[in-house]
């Protein structure tokens, strides 16, 4: 039986990322993967990174292209019923800032970056098991090419995401989720326009919601706030534009810049998380523990601090024969999960439109935004919350 010290499942940025940092402290570690990796390449996600992310990127050894080819914000605009506020990042945390990178090139630069290492990955990993992890010797099982195979190892990382095995294994009792889905998805548009604006427009709007964000100069990515109902091929790119317009102030709306869809896809949005994220040597990582609502661009900077929290304590496990860091990682890591969940959850209820709201809910959304509008330590929150709390 094949023998790694952590066996990874999952390479999403989550996995990836945890590889890079073992690598680097000479943790070997395997990545079991369902898909292929031209699947993986093809998932179209969120685009805006934390410094703290950047930061990982680069001390996994993998940030020179995010460096030469992200674009840097020192702002954002809200915009509501419309009325445009301007968030200025650098301004209200000192200088901090957020990069636009799709999260398809993360993925690219820590795959490459594990081909130049030599690091093993296994893609098309069927019928991945986590057998033991409540013991001392865990041992994952999976099929490939119709040939079952069985790996030993000290700990297992489940950054599977939401639909993984990782979290699957862990018998009922032993879990608490918290949840909370939203009676509406986004509607997202990729296309080969220039973005509207040189910053990113978050717009809450009678009709629904509105995001208009980009991936670079030439490519813009939006969003519209739509029914669980609708159905892609119920919107034509003629119908997308029109409603996207709709949403924005006037100024935005005439300069969007139409064209045809190169992806478009609708997806739910959620809130969840999973406690605890340790269980005995198998631990959570990234989507697999915990889901945000796409507003305020969380979720994969949520799984890379995840990643920070524990490769911290599998090198320190190594390194320095202390189990604290692992004794630790769940409380760490969630103390941090739940602020961006609220994060994330506060802009969705301020932004969307929910079909349910009373008159009262309503005019809370209205003070809300007049008290960001007149406050500008309220400004100075949502900033410190965008740009990413520490960890
Ligand atoms: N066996 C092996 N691999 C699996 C299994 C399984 N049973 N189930 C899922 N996977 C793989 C998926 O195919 C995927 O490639 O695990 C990977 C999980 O990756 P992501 O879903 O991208 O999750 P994560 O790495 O935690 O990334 C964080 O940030 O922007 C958000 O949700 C967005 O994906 C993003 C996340
Ligand atoms: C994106 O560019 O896809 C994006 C940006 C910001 C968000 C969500 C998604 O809050």
């Amino acid at each position: 039986m094949k023998r790694y010290q952590v066996a990874i499942i999952g390479s999403g940025p989550a996995g990836l990322l945890l590889g890079a940092l073992l690598h680097k402290a000479g943790i070997d570690a395997i990545i079991l993967e369902r898909q292929s990796r031209d699947y993986v390449l093809a998932r179209i996600r969120a685009g805006v990174l934390e410094q703290g992310t950047v930061g990982l990127l680069h001390e996994a050894g993998v940030g020179a292209r995010v460096e030469r080819e992200g674009l840097v914000h020192g702002g954002f605009a809200l915009n509501f019923n419309g009325h445009s506020l301007r968030i200025d990042l650098a301004d209200l945390t000192g200088g901090k800032t957020v990069t636009v990178y799709g999260q398809t090139e993360v993925t690219r630069d820590l795959m490459a970056h594990r081909d130049q290492i030599g690091a093993t990955t296994v893609y098309e990993a069927k019928d991945v098991s986590l057998e033991d992890f409540d013991g001392d010797a865990p041992r994952v099982s999976y099929t490939k090419d119709g040939q079952r195979h069985q790996i030993a190892c000290d700990f297992i990382a489940g950054c599977d995401g939401f639909h993984g095995i990782s979290r699957a294994s862990v018998p009922d009792q032993a879990l608490s989720t918290f949840e909370r889905v939203y009676p509406f998805g986004w509607l997202g548009v990729l296309a080969d326009v220039p973005p509207c604006s040189h910053e990113l427009i978050y717009a809450g709007h009678e009709r629904g919601f509105a995001l208009c964000s980009m991936r670079s100069l030439t490519r813009s990515r939006y969003y519209i706030q739509c029914s669980l109902e609708d159905r892609i091929d119920n919107w034509s790119d003629q119908a997308f534009w029109d409603e996207l317009r709709r949403r924005l102030d006037p100024a935005a709306a005439e300069a969007v810049v139409t064209g045809p869809s190169i992806e478009k896809s609708i997806a739910p949005l959620r809130s969840f998380v999973a406690e605890p994220l340790r269980f005995g040597r198998m631990f959570l990582v990234g989507d697999a523990a915990h889901i945000v609502p796409p507003t305020g661009a969380k979720g994969l900077n949520l799984a890379a601090s995840d990643v920070h929290y524990l490769s911290q304590a599998l090198i320190e496990f190594y390194g320095e024969h202390s189990s604290a860091g692992i004794d630790d990682y769940s409380r760490r890591a969630l103390a941090r999960i739940w602020k961006a969940e609220r994060f994330s959850w506060s802009l969705t209820t301020l932004l969307h439109r929910f079909d349910t709201m009373t008159p009262f809910e309503r005019r809370m959304q209205d003070a809300e935004f007049a008290y960001l509008q007149s406050s500008r330590s309220a400004c100075a929150s949502v900033a410190e919350n965008y740009v990413g709390l520490p960890f």
